[in-house]
């Protein structure tokens, strides 16, 4: 029976976990936290899926197409449109209760870029959870072994091929061998100062394979989420971070987005407004705060109704924040929200090196190209899970592997120069962070990257050993800052997520969505 070590916990880990084992597969599930604090069980929007008979396979492909900026890799988009139907399915089947109408018809949510609610949600605005929930049930019934508080340290090798994991467990470290390591340990939402993502989102799985010598694509996309509430009249009691993001589903309900006069900018940028894709709201939001001299704009809510129940968790939140959206306009501001590269994998999940898995955040198999469609990350992520479970249990792991791509060309300027002038500040965590936000976020340029790319090269240059798991976080926060740098400098036109304001021909941004009017909004 062929042992694999799953790392991470969410839905790809989980769904690959659970597929293994159902084929005969001796799974190890690892996780660097308490099993379900990962990004999944924060993801409120939903997933999109064609469940509904009005809606087409075809449709929802070009949207994703449309959304990558034509940089999606169409079969990647087919399989994951095509599969994702029997995934959501299957997590209806392990208990997943996605929302209904009184009729007991299906709700149909409504995203930036989507031709039709097809976004399925659960708890109002608490998928996530409830994915995540029922997948850990599914988990432990099953018996499959899970080891928490376990964090990767690296990948063991021999010949090339993946064979293990070195891991710290409880202050000491492990090592542990299998036939088949699935890399699901999420993305780098830390390696800026403003993020949606959870604590525990420092790049491991990427780093790891990195320094094993695997393949990344795509590190340039990063996605900001346009809105995430921040500050408000009081701190939140619960001590949760500043930072709460807000669904892009309030959007696909009606709220809009105004600037301190009161007025609907957005359409400024794009026709579609307040649904235009997500890279190009971010965008218009970023430049309306300039152009206010960094104060939030403001999402107007105040005209959907069932505000409170169809967003509770988002109500709760506001709430705690001393706020009312239902009487008033609340501040929002973009936060770094997904990383659509990755490391590179094929249509099994198979990376560049024979052994090593990669699925989710972690892996970029080319569905979201430059810029991810709504709601299509936890469907990539089950359909993909599931595509590495069957490889891993037909025996497929030892096999090569993912195609390799030209490396890019490493400019002078992101190689660093070795200029230490220009990082003079010390490493720290949010230095970092801070550096990434400004230089390599919204809107990069030559000089910025540059400047990037000295600092982090210092740092990186300077730092001791990693003894701690804190320090092992941020050597995989400094390396795959590097690699992102690496690769944003190499893209020197704009395209999609990555906006060059250099370029001196930014691109043109068509028109994905019907008029929003025409859709049917959730629950109708
Ligand atoms: C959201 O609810 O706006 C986030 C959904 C997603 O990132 O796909």
């Amino acid at each position: 029976m062929p042992h694999a070590i799953v790392v991470g916990t969410g839905i790809a880990g989980l769904t690959c976990a659970l597929h293994a084992a159902s084929r005969g597969v001796d799974v190890t599930l690892v996780t660097k936290d308490a099993a379900d604090h990962g990004a999944t069980r924060l993801a409120q929007g939903g997933i999109a899926g064609v469940v509904f008979p009005e809606d087409r396979i075809k449709d929802h492909v070009r949207d994703t197409l449309i959304a990558g900026a034509g940089l999606c890799d169409e079969a990647a988009v087919r399989a994951v449109v095509t599969e994702g139907p029997h995934r959501i399915d299957e997590l209806a089947r392990r208990g997943v209760a996605f929302d209904r109408d009184g009729s007991g018809r299906l709700r149909r949510g409504l995203e930036a870029a989507h031709s039709f609610p097809r976004i399925l949600h659960a708890g109002g605005d608490a998928t996530g959870l409830a994915i995540e929930t029922a997948l850990l049930r599914a988990t432990r019934q099953t018996g499959i072994r899970i080891v928490e508080h376990a964090l990767l340290m690296d990948l063991l090798t021999r010949d090339g091929a993946v064979t293990g994991v070195r891991l710290f467990i409880g202050g000491r470290p492990a090592e542990l061998r299998a036939d088949a390591v699935v890399l699901a340990t999420g993305g780098a939402g830390q390696l800026y100062s403003r993020t949606t993502n959870p604590a525990v989102a420092t790049a491991d799985g990427i780093g790891a394979a990195l320094r094993a010598g695997a393949e990344a694509r795509d590190l340039e996309f990063v996605q900001f989420h346009p809105t995430v509430l921040l500050g408000g009249r009081r701190l939140p009691a619960s001590g949760a971070g500043d930072a709460f993001l807000v669904s892009e589903a309030v959007r696909g309900e009606g709220a809009t987005l105004i600037d301190e006069d009161g007025r609907r900018f957005v359409f400024d940028a794009h026709p579609d407004g307040e649904l235009a894709p997500r890279d190009v709201v971010a965008r218009a939001i970023a430049a309306r705060m300039n152009a206010q001299r960094g104060r939030p704009v403001r999402l107007d809510a105040t005209s959907v109704r069932g505000l409170t129940e169809r967003f509770p968790s988002i109500d709760a939140a506001v709430r705690e924040r001393g706020l009312d959206w239902t009487r008033e306009p609340i501040p929002v501001t973009p936060a770094a929200h997904y990383l659509m590269g990755g490391v590179r994998t094929d249509l099994r999940g198979r990376t560049t090196l024979p052994g090593l898995y990669a699925v989710g955040e972690t892996a970029c198999t080319g569905v979201h190209g430059a810029n991810r469609l709504a709601s299509n990350s936890l469907l990539e992520a089950a359909v993909f899970g599931a595509r590495a479970a069957a490889d891993i249990a037909d025996g497929g792991g030892a096999h090569p592997v993912a195609v390799s791509a030209p490396r890019p060309a490493v400019t002078e300027s992101a190689r660093g120069g070795g200029d230490p002038a220009t990082s003079a500040e010390p490493f720290s965590r949010p230095a970092l962070q801070r550096v990434m936000w400004r230089h390599v976020g919204l809107t990069r340029d030559g000089d910025g990257l540059a400047r990037a790319a000295r600092a982090i090269s210092v740092w990186r240059r300077s730092a001791s050993p990693a003894g701690t798991p804190a320090e092992h976080e941020d050597a995989n926060l400094l390396l795959v800052a590097e690699a992102v740098v690496t690769a944003a400098s190499a893209r020197r036109r704009s395209v999609g997520a990555h906006f060059r304001s250099d370029d001196p021909a930014p691109p043109e941004l068509p028109s994905s969505s019907p008029a929003r009017e025409a859709l049917v909004p959730s629950g109708a």
